[in-house]
This record gives C-alpha cells, structure tokens and sequence, in this order.
C-alpha cells in the first residue's frame, strides 16, 4: 500500500514520502461512474490525471458532478464502477480513516466545529492521531501565520470571525498535518468578491511555497483560471468536456460549449498569460525633461510622433507634452515647462503581462503607455502596432513559451486585477 495513503499514525509528517516530483501523475481516475441509487449518472465514464504538486480545478454548471469527483477521491462517495489510484495504488484498497488523514479537505462555509476555538478547529487532525495538545496547539499557532490569521484570534469560536477568516481557518485545519494532497470544493464561494480575490491570492501564494496537489472545484470560470495549472470543464451529466491549461483554454476552446463557458473576451484575458516582457518598446518619443524644448521638437518630428513622453532626471515618467505644445513654447524653454497630460498607469516590462501593457495603453490618453524597469525607470512605450507583434509572437511561440514566461521571484509591481501574473508565471508558461 502507498505510504501516502497509511501514513504512521503517531509520526505523520516524518511518515510522509519525499514529496513526489512535480508531473508526476498522483491521483487518476481510471472510466470511473458514480450512478446514485436513483439512477442519477452524475460522472460519467469519467478519466483525469492529476499531477503531483499542481492545482486541478474542476469547473462547470451546477449538478454537473464535481462534487461527487471530488468526494470519491477521499471515499466520501464511492464509485459505481472504474477505479481511483493515489500513487498508484488503488483507494478502495485502503483504509478510508487512513486515507482521509493524508488528504485535507476543505468545503464551502468552512464546516468548521462550532463550539471548539479555533485552535483547537485547526488541531483537529493532530490532536487526532496524538500529538497531545501542546504540539497540536503550537501546529495550530503556525498555521495561523501561515494563512494570514491574527493569533489573537485563536481562542475565539467559528461564530466570532468573519466568513473569510473562517475560510482561512478551514484552509488551516486541512493543512494540519501537512497532508499531500488537499481537496477543497467550492472554498470561496461563500464570501464576497474581495475577499473572495484576497483567498485566492493567499491561495496561490501559499501553493507556491506547499507544492499541495490540490484538487478544486468551482463553478466559477474566473477562479478557475486564477489558481488552477490545468482545469477541467464538464458538461452536464459528468462529461469532461476539455482538459486544459488556463492560457490553452482561453486561447484554443474545445468547442462552442467551452467557449460559451468561458464566456466574453477570452482573447483579452489570455494576455494575462503573456508576458510582457515579449514586447518590443519603443524609446524614440521619449526625452529629457531639461532637454530644450526646439530640440525635443525635432525628435518628435523625426520620430512622426504628436506626443512625447517626458521623463525627470531619474528617468521616471513625468507626463506627455505635445509636439504642438513644444513649438508654441519660447525661445530657450526646456521640455519639462511644457503642460504635460498624465501618463496614467505603466507597466513592469519584467514583471507585468501583455494583458497590463494593453491596458495601460487602451487607458492612455494618446495611445501609449510607458513600461517601466523593477526601479519604475521607463524602458520604453508601446504601440498598438508593437502590442498586435507581441500577442503574434507569443502565439507563434506556443509551446515553447517557457522563454517568455515573467520571472516569478520579480516583484509583484501590479496588484490584482491590473492583469498581473508574477505568481502564476510558473503555471503560465506551462
Ligand atoms: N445522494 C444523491 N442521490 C441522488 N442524486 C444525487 C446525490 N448527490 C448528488 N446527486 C445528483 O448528482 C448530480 C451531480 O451532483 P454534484 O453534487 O456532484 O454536482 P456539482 O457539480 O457539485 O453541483 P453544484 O455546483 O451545484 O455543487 C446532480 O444531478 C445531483 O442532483
Ligand atoms: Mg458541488
């Protein structure tokens, strides 16, 4: 029997295997069904790999059977026919208490004990296979930190915390005992909008450093996108109807009920993937704020540009003068007397996507946006032109899109939402 699946009760973590490589295939359904009693088929001949230390998301309309997927992994529900293998080894040959304590799960509103605190909610596990309350509590502690929770909160009571910290806690409980793989079904469904980001963030954040193989469900597309390495979109009656990374999703749906699924402008959303660094940015309208004005003029004319983007001595943007604006002021002016228009947002050439430079130029007032280095120090500005080149080249170099992947450890210069992929620029490349 696998070691993942009968851990050793009294010393689990030090039971644990060496963490599988990553790609490595860990869990697998093999045609499994699930028919209820009343002859409801909610999977269907269902097969899925789902590698080691990666995010499967599975998503699709409600009733389409992703939560009867996940639950057969951890023996919740067992399948009518086909089989599941952890590592190899088939699950129905294990002992489902065993098994659960190498698989944390996590559900929507948290299922948290209501009448524990919540260190002794986290501790749950521990506590159960005897690591004595001081252990358990100070595992309890650690994991509070390590989800953004106040240790102050600990004595309190499931009732007494928000519903994003109660998540927080139901993602620290499945954690306890640093279980292989964590299942969590529709997490984050139960906060609201913002929160609901901040967890996912917190999410990624914390996949990164925990290499969990993580199986989620949603039936939300954008969350799907967001945290999962490959997603898998069912149709109605527990069919598959693609398997797919988020970027080849967006980018190349399977059919018109994907497509659909994925819903309005994909195209747009798929940049997110592409790095920016892939775009070639132009530094020819762009000047010195004490250099004279008729000279800035002159570049301007020679670069055809009616604007120019004018940069303060440390090379950081400054604003747009217009090349009229320059012509009309006097004799002797340098280019930072010029009224100048706001630059807007910019964006990290190392650090930022396609999806943020496009947005930085659509939001621009003269249809260039200024990329700037880790320092905020403009590189260069774009062109509608040099964007379309960029998505072309990103395109033609679909698979091999590694070389163009942003380079996680950069810093996050671009908060959510702004199209940013530090984190995911792993997944992204993949
Ligand atoms: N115990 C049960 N007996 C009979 N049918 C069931 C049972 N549990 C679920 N079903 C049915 O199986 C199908 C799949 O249910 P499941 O809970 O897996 O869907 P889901 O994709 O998780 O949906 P949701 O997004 O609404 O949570 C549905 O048609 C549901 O009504
Ligand atoms: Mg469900």
């Amino acid at each position: 029997m696998s070691p993942l699946i009968a851990p050793e009760l009294s010393e689990l973590s030090a039971a644990m295997p060496p963490r599988a490589p990553e790609g490595h295939v860990l869990i697998s359904f093999e045609s499994v069904t699930k028919r209820y009693a009343d002859g409801t088929v909610a999977v269907d001949n269902l097969s899925l790999e789902i590698p080691a230390g990666q995010t499967m998301v599975l998503v699709g309309p409600s009733g389409c059977g992703k939560t009867t997927s996940l639950r057969m992994i951890n023996r919740l529900i067992e399948p009518s026919s086909g089989r599941i293998l952890l590592d190899g080894s088939d699950i129905t040959r294990s002992n489902p208490d065993q098994l659960r304590r190498g698989i944390g799960y996590v559900i929507q509103q948290s299922g948290l004990f209501p009448h524990r605190t919540i260190e002794d909610n986290i501790a749950t596990v521990p506590l159960l296979i005897g690591w004595g309350k001081g252990k358990s509590r100070g595992r309890a502690r650690e994991l509070m930190q390590l989800v953004g929770l106040d240790p102050a909160l600990a004595r309190r009571y499931p009732h007494q915390l928000s519903g994003g910290q109660q998540q927080r806690v139901g993602v620290a409980r499945a954690l306890a005992a640093d279980p292989p793989v964590l299942l969590m079904d529709e997490p984050f469904s139960a906060v609201d909008p913002i929160v609901r980001a901040n967890l996912q963030d917190e999410l990624i954040r914390l996949q990164a450093s925990l290499h969990k193989t993580i199986v989620l469900v949603t039936h939300d597309v954008e969350e799907a996108i967001k945290v999962g390495d490959q997603v898998a979109v069912f149709r109605p009656g527990g069919v598959i109807a693609q398997i797919d990374t988020p970027q080849q999703l967006l980018g190349s749906p399977a059919d018109a009920y994907v497509e659909n699924f994925l819903g309005f402008d994909r195209g747009i959303r798929r940049l997110s993937f592409l790095a920016a660094s892939g775009l070639e940015l132009d530094d020819t309208a762009v000047v010195a704020q004490d250099l004279p004005a008729a000279r800035a003029l002159q570049v301007a004319r020679q670069a055809g540009a009616s604007w120019l983007l004018v940069l303060d001595t440390d090379r950081r943007p400054r604003g747009w003068a217009a090349a009229d604006e320059l012509a009309s002021l006097r004799a002797g002016a340098r280019t930072g007397e010029a009224r100048l228009l706001p630059y807007g947002h910019t964006f990290g050439v190392r650090t930022d996507s396609l999806r943020a430079a496009l947005d930085a130029t659509v939001l621009s007032p003269t249809g260039h946006a200024a990329g700037v280095d880790d320092d905020g120090r403009v590189v260069g500005i774009t062109s509608y032109e040099r964007l379309r080149a960029a998505i072309q080249a990103a395109d033609m170099a679909a698979g091999t899109a590694a070389d163009t992947a942003v380079d996680p450890a950069a810093s996050t210069a671009a908060g959510p939402g702004r199209g940013s992929v530090p984190d995911r620029a792993g997944q992204a490349a993949r």
